[in-house]
């Protein structure tokens, strides 16, 4: 399996809600941005995920800034295919790829949002732009071929599209979207298809569309899952914890965050929503999937608690189901990246489900 973790490009907080009494609100300046992308580099996630939206700092930007100050981690920077011509994402691609010692991904957001789009000038419905997105990742791979690339479709007319050199290796292309559109796309020409934290039963259906969806275009695709954490040695200090993140969030921004979602073009967005309708009494949706995070918050609003041991086997359960590459986040990103990195990450070791570190630490002394 693949371990990723989340770069806060947003602003982190020891609460989900950054105006909670104890959030103590972090900044995502580069200070801040280096310390949690140095931990995870040393702790062995595989790559770290940099959102886009107007809500966050720039990806590309973000993450090339963190390139001389990691060693091995790799850099998961999402964009909108709508914002770029695909010949130019493939040239920044392809030069991120070769400034980082080839440690970049590429997360495609086709994005949901009406009003978010708008602020990019962007209006087109969705499944015009899942249009785009396809045929933007068709130009994108053909500009990392060898050979200059033609095309001429609905929404590009491009020809000899090429980067200096080809990258090294080709960027993987992950992707998410929980609609019907999303998952066309994906089976058809994404390397990595990514879901949100749901519960094993709402997802299983969807990992097997998807499946035979890529099977019928002759292809196959790795599965991705996104999960927020919080593991600690016991299962009562983890759901110490979640109980400590719901009391941070007031029943006012909980209704506020509803109405949000009430009214969301993503389906993806309204599947996490309706996992608990607004109701802080009915979170744990499967054992030790707790969808307290989206009482208050969009994207992904579940997280995986419990003990190490259990959370490592809710793992194993999502691994089981097919997901090969898991990506997590937890408030604050930086600790709660220790948390996971040294008490979950070597169980998933010792049961083969993650490779070995590659550098062990220098001894460490106690002073006597
Ligand atoms: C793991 C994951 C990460 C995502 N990251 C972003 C992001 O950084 N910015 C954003 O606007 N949308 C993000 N999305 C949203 C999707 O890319 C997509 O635009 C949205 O889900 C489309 O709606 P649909 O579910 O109706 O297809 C993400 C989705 C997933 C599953």
């Amino acid at each position: 399996m693949r371990v990723h973790w989340f770069l806060p490009t947003g602003g982190d907080a020891r609460d989900v809600l950054p105006t909670a009494p104890d959030a103590h609100p972090r900044a995502p300046d580069h200070g801040y941005l280096a310390q949690v992308a140095m931990a995870c580099d040393r702790l062995g996630y595989d790559a770290m995920l940099t959102p886009c939206g107007t809500g966050c700092e720039d990806a590309w930007l973000a993450t090339a800034s963190l390139i001389p100050l990691t060693r091995r981690i790799r850099f998961l920077v999402a964009f909108r295919p709508a914002l770029l011509t695909p010949t130019l994402a493939a040239q920044m691609a392809s030069t991120h790829q070769r400034l980082s010692g080839g440690r970049m991904l590429v997360n495609i957001v086709t994005g949901a949002e009406a009003a978010e789009l708008a602020r990019f000038g962007v209006h087109d419905d969705k499944d015009t732009r899942y249009a785009q997105t396809a045929e933007f990742l068709q130009v994108m791979r053909g500009a990392w071929s060898r050979e200059p690339f033609d095309f001429d479709g609905r929404f590009y007319r491009v020809a000899g599209a090429t980067t200096r050199e080809v990258p090294d290796p080709v960027p993987e292309i992950y992707f998410g979207g929980a609609s019907d559109a999303a998952e066309r796309v994906a089976a058809e020409h994404v390397d990595v298809y990514l879901a949100w934290g749901e519960p094993p039963a709402m997802v299983r259906e969807r990992v097997q569309r998807v499946r035979s969806l890529a099977a019928a275009a002759g292809r196959t695709l790795r599965l991705g899952i996104r999960f927020h954490v919080i593991a600690r040695p016991t299962a009562a200090e983890a759901w110490a914890f979640a109980d400590r993140l719901l009391t941070g969030m007031d029943a006012e921004a909980i209704a506020a965050a509803q109405h949000d979602f009430a009214a969301t073009q993503s389906v993806g967005q309204r599947r996490m929503a309706e996992l608990h309708g607004g109701d802080p009494g009915r979170l744990v949706v499967h054992p030790n999937v707790w969808a307290g995070f989206g009482l208050v918050r969009g994207g992904v609003g579940t997280g995986l608690v419990g003990s190490y041991e259990e959370v490592a086997e809710r793992i194993a359960e999502y691994h089981d189901l097919g997901f090969e590459e898991l990506i997590l986040s937890g408030y604050p990103h930086l600790e709660e990246a220790y948390w996971f990195g040294e008490g979950v990450m070597p169980i998933l070791r010792e049961a083969g489900l993650l490779p070995p570190l590659d550098a062990p630490g220098s001894p460490v002394f106690s002073f006597r």
